[in-house]
């Protein structure tokens, strides 16, 4: 099947190349603010780091069709030793610029997770009260409507293009609200330096929401993995993403002879870079 993927370099702040209602499901896992082995001291304060989250959920309210699915991978963040509550703000957020917020999914990682430091390492070291810090194995997969969908909007041939396989969906636990997925190993290769999310990931989301030839757009496009998949089943995928330098991981890994590259102000805009990003994590 034929499909079309874009890579648009800017802020998703704005997403002015989309026009409205045009996106037909949208799957992100936003910067987690200040996240310190990835984002540290990226926002100048939390309030910023809001204001990102409202404007990108207004356009993306803005160009997604009536009854569309918005996925959002985000969890709360510890920055030194204050915890963030960025699920329930960004909650709040969606439901404010007019998402009914319809459900949420923890997506728990395996036991053997071990690339955020070992919190739980102090209470071994001093195995007193007061010393417990554990280990996050956990984030969360929320999961906004835009009203209401019409079923019947669907011709039947799309639909059964479109058949989710139950025997998939059964064994692999699609079912419930905890998905036991592998995250992306720190040492692959091409989500260098990106909080890559696992392929299984937009691959649930975009069978379980999404039809044959349709849109799906991720904001915060990073390595490109929601494009791949999209484009590996069949839909046509927009990417929105602030490092320009991002565009050779993003076309070996979409692999796509055929990826439109918009740059939005050319020439005019700051792009932050792989290599802004790296000092920072040297700092740590
Ligand atoms: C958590 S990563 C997404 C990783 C992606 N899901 C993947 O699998 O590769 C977030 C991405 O958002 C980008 N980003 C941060 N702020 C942005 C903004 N305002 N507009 C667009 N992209 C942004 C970061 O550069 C980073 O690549």
């Amino acid at each position: 099947m034929n499909t079309i993927q874009k890579i648009i370099f800017g802020n998703a702040m704005s997403m002015t190349e989309i026009s409205d209602k045009s996106i037909h499901l949208i799957v992100t896992s936003p910067p987690y603010f200040n996240a310190p082995f990835d984002y540290k001291d990226l926002f100048k304060n939390y309030e910023q780091y809001l204001g990102v989250i409202r404007k990108m959920a207004k356009e993306a309210y803005r160009v997604l069709q009536q009854g569309r699915i918005f996925a959002l991978n985000i969890d709360d963040m510890l920055v030194n030793g204050e915890k963030y509550p960025i699920t329930a703000d960004a909650i709040k957020i969606f439901q404010n610029v007019g998402f009914r917020y319809r459900d949420k999914i923890v997506w728990k990682k395996p036991d053997g997770y071990l690339r955020i430091s070992k919190r739980s390492g102090v209470l071994l070291q001093n195995p007193y009260p007061m010393y417990f810090y554990p280990d996050n194995l956990l984030e969360s997969i929320i999961i906004f409507q835009k009203g209401k969908f019409n079923y019947r909007s669907i011709s039947m041939e799309i639909r059964e293009k479109s058949k989710i396989d139950k025997k998939e969906f059964q064994q692999n636990n699609w079912h419930k609200t905890i998905w036991e997925i592998t995250n992306v190993l720190p040492d692959s290769k091409l989500e260098k330096g990106v909080a890559a999310f696992p392929d299984e990931l937009p691959y649930r989301l975009i069978k379980l929401f999404s039809y044959i030839g349709e849109t799906v757009l991720d904001p915060f496009a990073g390595s490109g993995t929601t494009m791949k998949v999209a484009k590996q089943l069949g839909r046509n995928s927009i990417g929105i993403e602030i490092i320009r330098d991002l565009e050779s991981i993003i076309r070996k890994k979409v692999n796509c002879d055929s990826l439109t590259v918009i740059e939005r102000n050319k020439g005019k805009y700051r792009f932050v870079t792989l290599d802004y990003i790296e000092n920072k994590k040297k700092e740590i």
